[in-house]
């Protein structure tokens, strides 16, 4: 399993590459698989606005489309004083693809908090219930 700090690094550089020339506020995401692997992402914003894709569902969607299927944690860094959760569609997104996993929320500097996905996302829609 990679360390904290070498997923939350790899979501803070990811950061960098953010699209997000309307609302100015760069996220990164890292996605650890379960064999240790490291897929990242960033927000890409556009000028409809509402075709926006958070940084945790690039990163998700790039792991899946590489075959990637079992995952560990997601680190979201943002460059705020108050932890940056996950918004409710990429908690869909995290639930239905990665599960229960360990969802790291830092900042440029330090990680603000740790939170399991089953508390993020309490009474979950999902396949079990089709
Ligand atoms: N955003 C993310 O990428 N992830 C989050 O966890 C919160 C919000 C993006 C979407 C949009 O590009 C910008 O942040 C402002 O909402």
């Amino acid at each position: 399993m990679a360390g904290s700090d070498k997923l939350v690094a790899a979501a803070r550089k990811a950061r960098e590459h953010a699209v997000a020339d309307f609302s100015g506020f760069k996220v990164g995401a890292a996605l650890e698989t379960g064999s240790g692997e490291i897929i990242t992402g960033c927000n890409v914003e556009n000028a409809t606005y509402g075709l926006t894709v958070c940084a945790e569902r690039v990163a998700i969607f790039k792991a899946l489309s590489e075959g990637k299927r079992s995952f560990a944690r997601i680190a979201v860094v943002a460059d705020t004083q108050d932890p940056t959760p996950p918004c409710g569609a990429c908690r869909q997104i995290i639930w239905e693809f990665c599960g229960d996993i360990d969802v790291v929320i830092a900042n440029l500097t330090e990680i603000k908090l740790t939170m399991r996905m089953k508390d993020l996302l309490p009474l979950p829609f999902d396949k079990r219930l089709l």
